[in-house]
Parts: C-alpha cells; structure tokens; sequence
C-alpha cells in the first residue's frame, strides 16, 4: 500500500493508506449556489488589500493572499462540480514566541453566499484541508475555512514536526494540531467572511469526520461559542488512548512472531458476519445487533478457507488475533485490568489488524499498522525517530496507556462531558459511528454519550449520537450510511428552525437502495417486518 496515490477528498494524497482516517466526503450535492453570474462588487474586493483589518488574540498576521477562481471545477468522491466561482483567500500567521507559521484557507462565494459559514475537519496528522476540498463546500453557498494546523497540509505522517530533536516533543506545534489553530482558524475565517461581503455569518456549522470528529468535540467543549451547529462524526475521541490500543492486533502479532494473510482474516470477518448476520432478523450482510454476536474464532482453526482459489486452513494464531481485535488490548500479566474497546465482530481487520506478505505463504508476511498509531508509539511516546515497535515487550506496551494519558490527556482527549457552555450558547450537534468503524473502537463515541448523558439528562436536546451498522470508519462498508449533505441539512434545520432529529437518515452504500433511519442511541435499530430496503421495515427499540 506504501507509494499508492490515493483520491482522498478529491485531493491526490500520495502515500497515504485507504485506511486513513478519513474527512468526510460530501456526496449528493442538492443545489449548487456559488455557480452562475459573479457578483462584480465581490470579484473587485477580491484581494488583500479588503482583508487587512484580521484580528485575532495571540496572533500576528504576516500575510493575507487573495485572488478570484472564476469557473473552477473539481471532481470530490465521485462527484464533479464544475463553473464554481469563488474568492481564494490564503493566511498566513504565527504565534508570536511560539516559532509557528499556520496557514488558514478560505473560500468565499463570489455569488449565491447562503449567508453561513462552515468549517472543514482533517484527518489522522492532517489538520485541514486547501481551498481545493473547500471548493465543493462553497459550491452550495458557504463561506468555508480549514488550516494546515502549521504542519506540512497533506503529509499523514508526523515525522516532519512531532520532535524538535529525539527525546523532545515539539509541544507549540502539537498544541496547534490539537486545538489552538483549530479557534484560530474559525475566528479568522468568520472575520473574513465579514469583511468580505460587509456582514457577519447568520449561522456556522463545523464538519468533520475522524480527527475531523475529535477537532467538532474540541469546539464543544473548549470553544463552546464559535459554532451553533457541529458534525462531529466517527471522532477520534480519547485519542491518548484508543491510538495506543489500535495498535494492540499488532502487539500481538509481533510477540507470537506471526502474521496471517490478509485472505485468512478476511475469510475470519466473513465467518463472523455468516454466523450473526440473521440474529437480527434479516440476512443482509450487515451484522444490525453486534453486541449478541458472540462467534468464537476458535471454531474455524483446522477448516478450510479459500484464498483467490488457492484452499488454506485456518490457523490458531489468526484465531488468537481475531480475538485481540474483538477483545480489544488485555496485558497477560493482569486479564483483569481494562485499557480499551475492541471492535465489533465483521469489522474488517486491514485497519489495526492488518498484515502485508510477499506471497501466499504466512510466513512472508509482516505487521502492516495502522500509521498514526505506530508513529504515535514510536515518535509521542518513546520520543526517538529510530524506535522499533515492533520489538516491544508487554511491559514496555502496557505502560504506554498510562503514560499517553499523563502526558497528553488533557491536550488530545477531548472527553469533557460537561458540554454546559455549549448548551448554554443553544449549539446543537450530531454524532454518528459506525458499528463496524475499523480504525476507531466505536465505543469510545457510545461511552462519552453515556459520560454526557450521565451529567445532563436532558443531553438530546442539543446532542444526538446515532449508530450506523454495517458502516467503516466514516465511509464504506455494507450497511446504509448517513449522507454528508442530508445530515448537515438536518443538523441545518434543527438549528435555524427546531426541527428535532428523531432519527438520522442513512442511504446503501452498495447501490440496492436501502434506506435507514438510524435510531438515537441508546435505542438500536430492529427489524419489525418486510422488504428489509424500506426504512419502515425497521425500528428502534
Ligand atoms: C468554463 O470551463 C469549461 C471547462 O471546464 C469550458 O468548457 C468553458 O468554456 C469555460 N467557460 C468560460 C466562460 O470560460
Ligand atoms: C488558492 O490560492 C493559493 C495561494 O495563492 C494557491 O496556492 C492555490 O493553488 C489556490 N487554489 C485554487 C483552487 O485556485
Ligand atoms: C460496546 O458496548 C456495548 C454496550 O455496552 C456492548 O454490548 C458491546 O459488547 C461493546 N462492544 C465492544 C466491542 O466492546
Ligand atoms: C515466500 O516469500 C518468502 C519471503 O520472501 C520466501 O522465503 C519463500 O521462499 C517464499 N515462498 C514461496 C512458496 O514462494
Ligand atoms: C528485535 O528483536 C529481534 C529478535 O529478538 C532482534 O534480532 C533484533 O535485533 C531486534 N531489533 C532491534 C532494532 O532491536
Ligand atoms: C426552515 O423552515 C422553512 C419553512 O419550512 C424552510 O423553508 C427552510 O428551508 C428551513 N430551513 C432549514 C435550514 O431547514
């Protein structure tokens, strides 16, 4: 997978896994606004010189860029936009003291501004996005911002800028990818949009997906007054710890010295589906109920599996693996003590589980984990460029629980359940997971809701989580996922005009046309009878 050139957002991203974690693709678009006549007032205010007046505490403007793009197109997750036009506006600022440069990137509709603001979300090590990915953002009318967090923008990796030399994390700019350029960016993007078009956003919303769901919880809880609506989807929440737990399936494959191929534990997953797809009542490949899905691994060591034609016997260590997967990280020296969620039975193992061999023997394989958890080890906790995971003993793993949470707690988790402020400001927000997310222990997104839930009874009010079966980590996968474009203009219509989500629609990814409404958590969606496409063959209990 290494070298590959991934579409990723409508970006060519080279090097980066399928796996990623991933921002959110926008998919139907309804109407497209920032296309026809362009406004001549706004074409001519398209320049620096209109964007002088950015204010922001603790900033030091050093350069504001802007130029027209008249009849821009794009292609962006199979869609293609096309006669955009929009002002690009690129700045460039620092923290005075701090020896940061951080770069936010506007696009602001030279006609058919839809009077609201949007912010965009990255993923993985990427903070944000460019102009090119806000592009189709601004198609249907927004003013929208994303930043670079002050890092190279499309680089997953963290090498370039995680230490100052081995042994010293560079805290200014791990600070800045966590949250500070995160409020940086809104308030500047909101000041340009001002300046731009004389008048303040009516309304901002933030999308993100991943790290772009973690960066939706940030704004939440520590900047609790700059969005009245938030998507903050399958979020990479208690990142301290569930990154050091995604890379547990490969501790566990480099202390037993082995790594089943791929087909081995896909013919695994595909096992798991098989025995629990029809205890919901329907077979449709997607396991609806995964938390009575109780398939033991053991069952199918000795058995055949088919792998592109060639027959291999399942092994027990793949059964040893799927159960570290599904079980998620226990140190043998204390079963008892809990660290983290796995994940749900038929969740694909290519995520934190996945190996790469030189040819249809195992034992030409090796570990192939999930990039940001493996840099996390290597580069934020042991600190040294030149550490080898893979050589880890359970103690040396083990610890690192503890101590990511000593030294990065309260800077990545992004678990505060006390959302009072935000609540307080009437934000509104959404959070959907799917069931079977393969990079992010969906649970951790159950348990906060719970933590909310628990603090404030009156939680739905202002904050919905839905559970997607059958859906990978923010897109993909088998079962029927939320649209980017109807859920923001639900999370829209709950805003601006009180229109509750009862429930969150979900459309096939597969193309059979099935329809979901996804059920406010903690209900789950059961099949009540009928063609099980229909939305109303289902319901929530
Ligand atoms: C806009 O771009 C398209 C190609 O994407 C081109 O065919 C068309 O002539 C352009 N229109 C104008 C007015 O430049
Ligand atoms: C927007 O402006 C930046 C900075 O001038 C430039 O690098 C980038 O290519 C522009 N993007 C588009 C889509 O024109
Ligand atoms: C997730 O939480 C649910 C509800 O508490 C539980 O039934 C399920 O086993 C958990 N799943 C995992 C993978 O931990
Ligand atoms: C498979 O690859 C390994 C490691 O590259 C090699 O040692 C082994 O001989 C190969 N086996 C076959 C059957 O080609
Ligand atoms: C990792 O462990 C193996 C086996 O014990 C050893 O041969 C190898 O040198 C170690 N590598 C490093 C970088 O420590
Ligand atoms: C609010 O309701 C009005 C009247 O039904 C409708 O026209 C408008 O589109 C709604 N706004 C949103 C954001 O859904």
């Amino acid at each position: 997978m290494a070298g590959a050139v991934t579409l990723l957002l409508g970006v060519l991203v080279a090097s980066v896994c399928a796996e990623d974690m991933r921002q959110v693709p926008l998919k139907s678009v309804t109407a497209l606004s920032a296309v026809g006549t362009v406004n001549s007032a706004l074409l001519d205010r398209c320049n620096g010189e209109t964007f002088t007046g950015i204010d922001v505490f603790g900033t030091k403007i050093l350069d504001v860029v802007a130029s027209p793009v008249q009849n821009y197109s794009t292609t962006y997750m199979d869609q293609t936009y096309a006669g955009l036009n929009f002002c690009n506006v690129t700045v460039t600022y620092t923290h005075p003291g701090r020896d940061d440069e951080v770069h936010v990137f506007a696009t602001l509709p030279l006609t058919g501004w839809n009077g609201r603001f949007q912010g965009r979300g990255g993923g993985g090590f990427i903070t944000g996005v460019d102009a090119a990915v806000l592009a189709p953002v601004t198609a249907q009318g927004f003013a929208a911002a994303s930043t670079d967090g002050g890092h190279a923008l499309y680089d997953q990796s963290a090498e370039s800028w995680a230490l100052n030399s081995p042994g010293n994390i560079n805290w200014n700019l791990l600070e800045d990818y966590a949250y500070k350029s995160l409020g940086d960016m809104t308030l500047i993007g909101q000041q340009l949009t001002t300046q731009f078009f004389s008048k303040s956003p009516k309304y901002s919303y933030w999308t993100g997906c991943s790290t772009g769901g973690r960066q939706g919880l940030v704004f939440a809880q520590r900047y609790p007054d700059l969005y009245d609506g938030i998507l903050a989807l399958a979020p990479a929440i208690n990142l301290e710890g569930f990154v050091v737990a995604e890379y547990y399936p490969q501790h566990v494959m480099n202390r037993m010295g082995h790594y089943p191929l791929p087909c081995e534990l896909n013919a695994i997953a595909d096992a798991a589906i098989k025995a629990c797809d029809s205890i919901d009542g329907v077979e449709d490949g997607v396991i609806s109920l995964p938390s009575i899905c109780k398939f033991d691994p053991e069952t199918l060591v000795g058995k055949e599996f088919d792998c592109d034609g060639e027959k291999g016997k399942f092994s027990k260590e793949g059964a040893v693996v799927a159960k570290a997967f599904w079980q998620g990280p226990a140190s043998p020296a204390d079963p008892e003590k809990w660290y983290w969620y796995g994940v749900n039975r038929g969740t694909p193992f290519n995520g934190m589980a996945g190996t790469t061999c030189a040819n249809a023997s195992a034992s030409s394989c090796s570990g192939s984990p999930f990039v940001v958890s493996e840099e996390y080890l290597r580069l934020f906790q042991q600190k040294d460029p030149a550490f080898v995971t893979t050589n880890m003993t359970d103690d040396e793993y083990f610890s690192m629980f503890h101590r990511s949470a000593q030294e990065y707690g309260s800077m990545l988790s992004t678990s505060d359940p006390d959302l009072s402020l935000f609540k307080a400001h009437g934000g509104k927000m959404i959070t959907w997971h799917g069931l079977a997310d393969e990079l992010i222990p969906v649970n951790g997104s159950s348990k906060y809701y719970q933590q909310v839930m628990d603090l404030d009874k009156d939680v739905a009010d202002y904050y919905r989580y839905f559970e997607a079966p059958g859906v990978y980590h923010c897109f993909g996968g088998p079962g029927p996922r939320p649209e980017e474009d109807e859920t923001l203009a639900a999370l829209m219509a709950w805003v601006e005009n009180g229109t509750v989500p009862e429930t969150l629609a979900a459309r096939s990814q597969t193309g059979d046309g099935a329809v979901r409404e996804l059920c406010l958590y903690p209900q789950t969606l059961v099949y009540v009878g009928g063609e099980p496409e229909k939305s109303e063959s289902w319901g929530c209990r």
